[in-house]
């Protein structure tokens, strides 16, 4: 990589520095505050414990939510310092403020070996700003800055970009944790040179959200599979009725000229499942794709085109798979996305590097039961597909070069 990583810092040169580490615990919370997928913070865990194995004094930024720059209660992030506790099995402090007296106070007052999380980023309007002296004062004097939040990445700000140029110009070292180091392997590195054949699956709603990402996959792929709500819009750009489906009206065109773009690589569904209404309890029927009645939803790919994507996927030696290809949180309609996620699972059981986007794709995964067999699983679900379009991510530019 060309970048420094942690890798580059020996522990001997860690013994009671403070290094500052920005990770992304921008976690599900339920309505009671309680954390509901603590998968971005267990991810984190091998940076920390090497700092703290190394008595570094660990102190951790992140952001949650979006609270728009004020205090938020709802979004404060002592909850997931209760939860990172339990995961390291030794106290982690957390302090109330992210600056200010009392947050410099509490980074003088750490000993060798300890971790302290201050509060959400986001609660001062200077981080998402990219405020320089603000990145100037979380920094807390280190001269070691760990970028760890992958799922940030994308995004320019103080505790991103901000603090790695802060750190860089006090002549210190901005460096990739262990998760964001892996993150970048797979996304870029793997995909940069793939073995063939090279598959990627795109589902999910919108093609407005995944154009980026489909035309910078197109040239490299073998084989380009569309399911999800964003297949719909193709089916109406061959003039198709799709009855109260979600469709995007100003994308039919973009959805053309993907086509004539993409050609033969361009795998699309031959038939749907769908339904009066979307619910739990949906009678559903299945249809050719250009049948689909009057007042029915699309809510899912068909049987027969889950059983070709199936043997494509499980044909891949390298595979990226980003959204779902319906519903699939809902009984009746998560029959075509699990067979993907199991096809996707059986090709990495096989060898194959497999890679799933994050976000609903991850949770796909999940609910398929198959995400320990999956070679990687994103963290980042926007921030994957920034880099899988061959966007610039701020928050890797800004580290140290190797
Ligand atoms: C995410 O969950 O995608 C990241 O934490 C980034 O959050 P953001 O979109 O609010 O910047």
């Amino acid at each position: 990589m060309a970048k420094k990583t942690l890798e580059d810092c020996p522990p001997e040169t860690l013994a009671d520095e403070v290094v500052v580490v920005r990770v992304d615990y921008n976690l599900p919370l339920d309505k009671d505050g309680e954390v509901v997928d603590d998968t971005r913070l267990v991810r984190t865990l091998p940076t920390i414990q090497y700092l703290v194995e190394a008595g570094a004094k660990a102190v951790l930024l992140s952001h949650l939510g979006r609270p728009g720059g004020r205090p938020d209660p709802t979004l404060s992030l002592r909850p997931v310092a209760g939860k990172l506790e339990e995961f390291l099995g030794s106290p982690v402090g957390f302090c109330s403020v992210t600056t200010g007296p009392l947050a410099r106070e509490a980074v003088q007052r750490m000993k060798s070996g300890e971790v302290l999380l201050l509060e959400n980023t986001r609660f001062y309007p200077e981080d998402t700003r990219n405020d320089p002296e603000w990145a100037e004062e979380i920094r807390f004097g280190a001269k070691l800055f760990v970028n760890d939040a992958f799922g940030t990445a994308h995004r320019a700000h103080a505790s991103t970009q901000g603090i790695a140029d802060a750190v860089r110009r006090s002549g210190g070292d901005a460096v990739a944790g262990f998760l964001l180091e892996q993150e970048l392997r797979f996304l870029s590195d793997a995909l940069a040179d793939p073995e063939h054949p090279f598959v990627a699956v795109i589902g999910g709603a919108k093609i407005s959200s995944k154009i980026d990402v489909i035309e910078a996959l197109l040239p490299a792929v073998d084989r380009l599979l569309i399911g999800g709500a964003m297949a719909n819009t193709f089916f109406k750009a061959q003039g198709w009725a799709v009855g109260d489906s979600l469709v995007e009206e100003n994308r039919i065109d973009t959805a053309r000229s993907l086509m004539d773009l993409a050609g033969d690589k361009l795998l699309l569904p031959v038939d749907v499942r769908t339904a009066s209404c979307i619910t739990s309890d949906a009678v559903t029927r299945v249809s050719a794709c250009d049948e689909v009645r009057e007042n029915e939803h699309i809510g899912d790919i068909g049987p027969h085109t889950a059983k070709h994507f199936a043997d494509v996927v499980g044909g891949a030696r390298t595979l990226i798979w980003s959204g779902p290809m319906g519903v699939f949180e809902l009984a009746p309609f998560q029959s075509g996305t699990f067979e993907v996620a199991r096809a996707a699972a059986s090709a990495a059981d096989r060898g194959a590097t497999v890679i799933v986007g994050g976000g609903d794709s991850a949770a796909a995964a999940v609910a398929a039961g198959v995400v320990d067999r999956i070679t990687h699983v994103s963290t980042g679900g926007s921030a994957s597909l920034a880099l899988l379009s061959g966007k610039e991510m701020p928050g890797v530019t800004a580290l140290s070069d190797r």
